[in-house]
């Protein structure tokens, strides 16, 4: 009975547009998948940390995470895949018969406390195979028309700035923002990644997180209470508000 740990550290970082990869960009001295890790190991609930790394990376990735003293439990790194999806498959790939939860972390969310990592495992070992954190809304959401966007009208002299249809305003009281660490019951997870093997090849297909595979198989996905702090870094005002908050913690 181990929880093994896949912790997503291959994209790019292309809305961050820095000259490293995401994971590698430093946030108050370390490197954000560092951050990632030392939170999965502190938790006290995590047996095995594998780590996705970006093509050509996987050494430098190795050096920085399994060396580090705060990250106690052992660690592996293998190369990631064109997209999140394929990543995580080829973490999962190393998930054995002694691991019965297992975790998926993205390095992009390197300040998620350790409460939030032992809430998720928790909840899995309560008895819910498939556990996501999330958060309310606070923004009113709109559901918009798939359809390009459209101008008014092109006859028009001034057809104005492009709009987008509105589909529908679902209500906000019943949505959360999720984040990760997700938790899963592995036979599950491992079956929902086989059975959406096909998309994991082409972003625009692709899941964007795990619980959406295993809400494709039709079986039940769990929201427990998310962190503000596990916030996600894509863009630099993220960094910006990300090392607030670690100057906070310090
Ligand atoms: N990830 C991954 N393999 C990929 C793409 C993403 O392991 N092929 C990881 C990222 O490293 C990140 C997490 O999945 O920790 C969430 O992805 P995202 O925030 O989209 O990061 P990037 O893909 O790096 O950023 P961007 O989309 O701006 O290029
Ligand atoms: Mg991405």
């Amino acid at each position: 009975m181990t929880t093994l740990a896949i912790l997503t550290a291959a994209g790019s970082g292309t809305r961050l547009g820095r000259d490293v990869p995401k994971a590698l960009v430093d946030l108050g001295g370390s490197p954000l998948v560092l951050h990632a890790a030392r939170c999965l190991a502190a938790s006290g609930v995590v047996d095995r940390i594998v780590v996705t790394a970006p093509a050509g990376l996987a050494g430098a990735v190795s050096d920085v995470v399994a060396a580090d003293a705060h990250v106690a439990c052992p660690v592996r790194v293998v190369d990631g895949g064109p997209t999140r999806q394929a990543s995580v498959a080829a973490g999962l790939a190393l998930a054995g018969p002694e691991d019965d939860v297992v975790l998926v972390h993205d390095a992009a969310r390197p300040l998620a406390p350790p409460e939030l990592v032992r809430r998720v495992v928790a909840a899995v070992r309560a008895g819910h195979p498939a556990v996501v954190p999330g958060l309310p809304v606070t923004d009113t959401i709109k559901r918009v028309s798939p359809a390009a966007a459209t101008r008014a009208s092109a006859a028009r002299p001034d057809p104005g700035p492009v709009v987008e249809r509105v589909v529908d305003t679902p209500d906000r009281a019943l949505l959360r923002a999720v984040q990760t660490p997700q938790g899963f019951d592995r036979a599950l997870l491992q079956r929902a990644h086989a059975a959406g093997a096909a998309r994991a090849a082409q972003e625009d297909v692709a899941a964007t997180d795990d619980a959406g595979l295993v809400e494709a198989l039709g079986e039940e996905v769990h929201v427990v209470a998310g962190e503000e702090s596990a916030l996600k870094i894509t863009t630099e005002r993220d960094l910006a508000l990300a090392r607030v908050l670690l100057e906070g913690r310090r």
